[in-house]
């Protein structure tokens, strides 16, 4: 061991391709630069830009690299200039890839409230700040009627429980098998696929004000249809919205940190739910991702890091 540098175990892969390419390795722990803080990982969520990223879809990266953006944890360093937290303190936050480890650097943060879990808060964080952006960009107002596509996996069950607790109605689409738990949040549920104007228009007869497309399966035109203005939807997911006009956001325009926060004060509220599907331990990571590329999560794939 170097002087002053721990070696960690952190989840990583040496080359693109499937889930079997991801390892268990040790690292030297990262440190955090200004304005950063480093955690000991309790918790970390699997989202899929994970397995997209590994999979090389988005072009050469870095190699080896690390895997897994959303951690919750106990933070043991701080970088120059964070003054909003100290050491000791649980909070739940956004990494660079590499979050599935023992120590994680964290670029953004909230503080975790006592009574929800390092496992939940892990799963708050790219749904929350992701859903939020979404509705801030649309804009989602007060009153209005809104469409989620794609509502019982993580940014959809984030979406429909910001603009509810905002004072919209909303319309959200999933298979049966998630009907009764969205309903049981506020949601009207339809089912998505062939059909879904008509299903939507019988449950709002009075009309659709905009529509938040969260799976990026194809329902843009179905959605524009709805509303009937392409300035009324907006994607995170469907890489064809340029050629219908939509605008599509992918947060390289900014971010909404705040919504973090926003989710755990509705939480405490008892107004925001992000379900825990599955947990997973480090050596399982292969596992979650495989899980989560099936596309039918409710809630979040969890890797447990350490207890
Ligand atoms: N642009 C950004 O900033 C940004 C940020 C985060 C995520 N994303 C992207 O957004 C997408 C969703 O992310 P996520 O984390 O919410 O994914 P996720 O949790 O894996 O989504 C799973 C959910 O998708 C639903 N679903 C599957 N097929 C569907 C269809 N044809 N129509 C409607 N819903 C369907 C499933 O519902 P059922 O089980 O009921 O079928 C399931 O609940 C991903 O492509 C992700 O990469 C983009």
């Amino acid at each position: 061991m170097r002087e002053g540098v721990i070696t960690v175990k952190a989840v990583r892969y040496e080359e693109f391709g499937g889930p079997e390419v991801l390892r268990v390795m040790e690292v030297d722990a990262p440190r955090p630069r200004a304005g950063e803080v480093r955690i000991a990982v309790r918790a970390a969520a699997v989202n899929p830009v994970d397995w997209k990223m590994r999979s090389g879809a988005f072009g050469s990266g870095r190699l080896p690299a690390g895997t897994g953006m959303d951690a919750a944890g106990i933070v043991d360093q701080v970088g120059e200039g964070v003054d909003d937290i100290a050491v000791g303190e649980a909070v739940f936050g956004s990494s660079a890839p590499g979050a599935i480890a023992e120590y994680a650097v964290l670029r953004e943060w909230a503080r975790k409230p006592e009574s929800l879990s390092f496992e939940e808060a892990a799963g708050f964080v790219m749904t929350s700040e992701t859903a939020r952006r979404a509705l801030n960009l649309l804009p989602a107002r007060a009153g209005e009627t809104l469409v989620v596509n794609g509502a019982s996996g993580g940014v959809g069950l984030a979406a429909v429980q910001f603009a509810l607790a905002d004072g919209l109605t909303v319309i959200g689409t999933a298979s049966e098998a998630n009907h009764e738990f969205l309903r049981g949040l506020g949601v009207i549920p339809v089912v998505y696929g062939d059909g879904l104007v008509e299903r939507v228009r019988s449950a709002a007869p009075d009309g659709v004000d905009g529509a938040v497309d969260i799976a990026g399966s194809g329902a843009l035109p179905q959605l524009i249809e709805l509303t009937g203005r392409t300035d009324r939807v907006i994607t995170i997911a469907d890489p064809a919205a340029d050629q219908y006009g939509v605008r599509m956001t992918s947060g390289k325009e900014g971010h909404a940190p705040e919504a973090r926060a926003e989710a755990a004060a509705l939480f405490e509220q008892g107004r925001f739910t992000m379900p825990v599907a599955r947990i997973f331990s480090m050596d399982e990571v292969a596992e979650a991702h495989a899980a989560s590329e099936r596309g039918h999560v409710r809630g979040k794939y969890i890797v447990q890091v350490a207890s």
